[in-house]
């Protein structure tokens, strides 16, 4: 997707927290009380300087004293609105950012919309979640202020400058249009790299938290020089792009560092001719100087702020498109259209003229499949590796979608998956055990935890680990058996309708995996089984075969263990 700051963008990212009342709305309002206010004294000081450089010119000591003591009183009593004004921005900024974050981040988890969404479609989320946001936030509010305060500056000085000398006037709007022109014309390309730029580290970090994340897999395949070569062309890339960056901006700085520097000079060569002829006095010619470089300064808003005004409209860019895919999944809603599976709450399982693809649509694993189980059945699903068993998972939870038919099954709240790999979520024992809800939301004390972890044998687990409230990263320091387990007690403190077991037992020895089959049929759920190990057949009522080509046939589970 191309950068560009195009209306649709502002519209999607800036307008959305200002359309309604906010905490935002105050602070915006001090904000901009406190500018009008920095102006008004900007404006004092500018008569209070030229009232002080008259009375040296005409030697009055009386007046000069008299007008310095004004002039610090005027400097004095803009030290708290001057030295605060940051620190309400800020306010602003964090508030903004609550919003936004909270904002974004409940869209991309609603509907399990953060599965659906493709690093095709959108680079990097959490990057864009964190960082652009944050960044937003803030330099969106610091290009508003220097253009608010660009505007009051001119509108206040443009009079002086006018009633002083109108060629000064002339002399500055012809200035900063030449200056802005120009910068424009030289900082275009920037807006681009700096969105490649954000895509750049993203993905740089991404693989370093990859690299974390892998770190036993990719030790044993000592594979640490393989990464390190990755990381390191990831970095190269990342460091070409910016040096172009770098370069670019080290020619607009060498432009601009002349053009603040020429600003020194040319007040003085307009208003100078005036004061040597007498038609000003010297406290005019200092209050042209400084009105001058008001002006110039105000005008010229587009010159100073470009650089930040490049990367706010790369972030703008890239939260936009992030926010559109949201969008355009939540435009489409729960009516699903036709290559969708239709999806009804039922007690049990039900499919009705089911057709599943990949994603992609690439492929159909499966063809024009009816079963329909009886709460409390129990279905094993067999057949070659990458026939498309787990993908059959996938839909029956309601992950894959793309197909034709019906599914009936319960609610989800109703239904759990015990997947082969078993997710640990970051946090204490207690969390692991009664994942996906909390311990205090679903009601579940400690006691009835212990008992679950006695009942799938892990009882020695709580004591080895030091309690429940222990913390560790549990992916690392669980065996793959163990986690397997942890899933059985989740199963068991959840008590589902309909439990999908995809090569749950998979890395536990046959005892164990016997026992784990006889809890989990004790339970009376549903059961739909994938799994290899002939000695779960027994286990269920039907064998429901795929095969190769989205074929399939079913079998009573007696006469699939004699075939
Ligand atoms: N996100 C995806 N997009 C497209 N195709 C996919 C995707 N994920 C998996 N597939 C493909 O779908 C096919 C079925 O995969 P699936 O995981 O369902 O196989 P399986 O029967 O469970 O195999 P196994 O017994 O090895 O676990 C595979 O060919 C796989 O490559
Ligand atoms: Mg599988």
């Amino acid at each position: 997707m191309k950068p560009k700051l195009a209306w649709n963008n502002l519209k999607r990212v800036v307008l959305p927290y200002w359309r309604r009342p906010s905490i935002g709305w105050v602070w915006l309002l001090v904000l901009l009380a406190m500018l009008l206010l920095i102006s008004y004294i900007n404006i004092r000081i500018s008569y209070s300087e030229r009232a002080v450089f008259n009375a040296l010119e005409t030697k009055d000591a009386d007046q000069f004293w008299h007008n310095l003591m004004l002039y610090a009183g005027v400097l004095v009593c803009s030290v708290p609105v001057v030295g605060s004004f940051g620190w309400v921005k800020s306010q602003l900024e964090m508030a903004w950012r609550r919003w936004l974050t909270t904002n974004i981040l409940e869209r991309y988890l609603k509907n399990r919309n953060f599965v659906k969404i493709t690093t095709d479609q959108v680079d990097n989320p959490d990057e864009r979640i964190q960082q652009d946001v944050m960044y937003f936030c803030t330099e969106a509010l610091t290009v508003a202020m220097a253009l608010l305060d660009s505007a009051l500056a001119f509108f206040a000085f443009v009079t002086i400058l006018y009633l002083i000398s109108p060629i000064l006037l002339l002399v500055a709007i012809a200035y900063s249009i030449v200056g802005t022109v120009a910068t424009l014309l030289f900082g275009k390309r920037l807006v681009g790299m700096h969105y490649e730029q954000q895509k750049l580290e993203a993905e740089f970090r991404y693989n370093l938290v990859y690299l974390r994340d892998n770190k036993e897999a990719i030790g044993l395949y000592n594979g640490a020089e393989r990464e390190g070569s990755g990381l390191k062309h990831r970095l190269s890339k990342l460091l070409r792009n910016l040096s172009s960056i770098v370069s670019w901006q080290r020619n607009l700085t060498l432009f601009k560092v002349s053009y603040d520097y020429s600003l020194l000079i040319v007040p003085s060569l307009v208003s100078a001719p005036l004061y040597l002829s007498g038609q000003i006095e010297l406290g005019m010619m200092v209050q042209a100087a400084g009105a001058f470089g008001r002006v110039i300064g105000a005008l010229s808003v587009v010159i100073a702020q470009f650089q930040t005004f490049a990367r706010l409209s790369a972030i703008i860019s890239r939260l936009s498109d992030f926010i559109g895919v949201l969008e355009t999944i939540e435009n489409k809603g729960d009516d699903k259209g036709p290559g969708e599976i239709v999806t009804r709450i039922a007690p049990a399982l039900v499919a009705n003229g089911l057709t599943l693809n990949t994603p992609d649509g690439a492929r159909t694993l499966v063809r024009d499949l009816h079963f329909e189980t009886k709460p409390g059945g129990r279905m094993i699903v067999a057949g070659p590796s990458g026939v498309g068993k787990s993908s059959l998972v996938r839909a029956f939870a309601g992950l894959w979608t793309a197909g034709t038919g019906e599914i009936q099954r319960p609610d989800l709240s109703d239904m759990m998956v015990l997947p082969q790999e078993t997710y640990m979520p970051l946090g204490t024992l207690r969390d692991q055990i009664t994942y996906p809800r909390s311990a205090e939301e679903a009601g579940i004390d400690d006691a009835r935890i212990l008992s679950v972890l006695n009942i799938v044998s892990l009882g020695e687990l709580v004591k080895n680990v030091g309690g429940l409230d222990s913390i560790r990263t549990w992916s690392d320091v669980m065996s793959p058996g163990e986690r397997q387990r942890v899933a059985f007690a989740r199963m068991l403190l959840a008590n589902p309708k309909l439990v999908l077991l995809d090569e749950a037992t998979s890395s536990l020895d046959d005892a164990t995996e016997a026992k784990m089959y006889d809890l989990v049929t004790a339970t009376g759920a549903t059961i739909v089984s994938v799994a290899h190990h002939q000695a779960l057949i027994a286990y269920h009522d039907t064998v429901l075969e795929l095969m190769p080509g989205g074929g399939w046939r079913f079998v009573p589970a007696s006469e699939y263990s004699k075939e």
